[in-house]
């Protein structure tokens, strides 16, 4: 008899002092600190260093953390090469797993490359590497990955649109990264320890969670959740188009959790910053067909929206295009992987659960003369 064990909800499978998921339901901290106030009061990199070094940094050390990252942006030759050398076809995050695990030939761990420098090297060239790729292949431009833009959201939008962004765009961007910078043991980041475990290097557990990310049940969500979105013209056209969907028992994109039971606290945030943005947006009825599937979902199924349902919307209104996002997830996490690779490395033990088995009982093993003819199935 199978079990329903599959999934591990609710076990519990480490110590963690990086942040807590759902605590009384709603809550999300950082080191301590709520994700309320860090998306009003910090920038990304303000985040990215209380995670990678366990605390905030002064004015000073920000600023020199800023500077220090933006002159670690430029990629490579071998590596634009091999970016040229993929696909234009490629999906996205398939360019990170790949550029990223390249990175790690060129610039493997070592006493002069220590864990926090590999962190800090892929925060800061994730941007460059992906809009390498994008550009090359979507607009013919070899762009230059050097830029005097410190923020890291202001880098990405200024190499996207190959200008300066509004600054309404580089906020609400810097804003998203903050909410998607870290969550526990999230399938990604899971998948990250698992690698960390075996003692394997940095780069393998960065790729593990590239990997993990890409599925539209973990951060592949915000991409299907924008196609969903889109294909609705109205509010009206929505509703009755998603209730149809319920009843066929298809699952709505950006909606429900595992850990959170009441509310995702990320999607207030990210849910204000679409709205503001949608006032402007040449398409902002979508944030209107949003909404409109989000009172269905609580209707009909009690469900929320999670984090990449009002992201969808708030990148679409930045004109970022939608195959990007779920990448974006990944310059965001990069900062909570590599905490908690940190973390399973200072205090280590070999993950490796056990299984329930379900398979047939103890047998002799037949001689291969005595098996008869092959089946078509192989
Ligand atoms: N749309 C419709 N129904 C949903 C749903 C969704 N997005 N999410 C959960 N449900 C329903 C399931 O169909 C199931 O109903 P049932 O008991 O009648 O079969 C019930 O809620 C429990 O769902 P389940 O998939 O078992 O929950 P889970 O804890 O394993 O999964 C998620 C959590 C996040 C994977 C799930 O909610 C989901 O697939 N959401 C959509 C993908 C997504 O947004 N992922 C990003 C997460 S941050």
């Amino acid at each position: 008899m199978t079990t329903k064990l599959g999934g591990l909800e609710g076990v519990i499978v480490g110590d963690t002092a990086i942040s807590t998921v759902g605590k009384e339901g709603v809550g999300l901290t950082y080191r301590g600190y709520t994700i309320e106030d860090l998306a009003r009061h910090a920038s990304f990199e303000e985040v990215a260093y209380l995670l990678l070094y366990g605390r905030l940094p002064t004015a000073d050390e920000l600023h020199g953390y800023q500077k220090k990252l933006s002159q670690q942006r430029a990629l490579p030759a071998a590596l634009k090469t091999v970016l040229e050398l993929m696909p234009a076809t490629a999906h996205p995050m398939d360019v990170l797993r790949t550029g990223c695990s390249f990175l790690g030939t060129l610039e493997p761990e070592s006493a002069q490359n220590l864990p926090r420098d590999v962190a800090n090297r892929l925060l800061a060239c994730i941007p460059s590497m992906l809009l390498y790729w994008y550009h090359f292949h979507q607009t013919g431009i070899r762009i230059e990955t050097d830029s005097f833009e410190e923020s890291i959201a202001g880098y990405f939008l200024s190499l996207l649109y190959q200008q300066k962004p509004l600054e309404e765009f580089r906020r609400a961007f810097d804003v998203s990264l903050v909410l998607y910078a870290e969550h526990e043991y999230n399938a990604s980041t899971f998948a990250a320890r698992v690698t960390t475990s075996t003692e394997s290097d940095f780069y393998s557990a960065i790729v593990s969670g590239i990997g993990t990310l890409r599925g539209p049940l973990h951060g592949g969500a915000n991409e299907a959740a924008m196609d969903l979105i889109q294909q609705f013209k109205t509010p009206e056209e929505a509703e009755k188009k998603v209730r149809e969907m319920l009843a066929q028992k298809v699952k709505i994109m950006g909606f429900g959790h595992r850990v959170y039971k009441i509310s995702d606290p990320r999607s207030d945030i990210i849910k204000i910053w679409s709205k503001k943005l949608s006032k402007t947006a040449k398409d902002g009825y979508l944030y209107a067909v949003s909404e409109a599937i989000e009172h269905v979902m609580r209707q009909e199924k009690k469900l929320f929206p999670n984090l990449d349902f009002y992201s969808a919307t708030t990148y679409h209104f930045c004109s970022i295009p939608t195959y990007l996002f779920t990448p974006i997830f990944v310059l965001a996490r990069i900062t909570g992987w590599s905490a908690h690779i940190l973390e399973q490395r200072a205090n280590n033990r070999l993950i490796r659960p056990e299984a329930n088995y379900v398979g047939p009982d103890e047998r002799s093993f037949p001689p291969l003369e005595s098996r008869g003819n092959a089946s078509s199935s192989a």
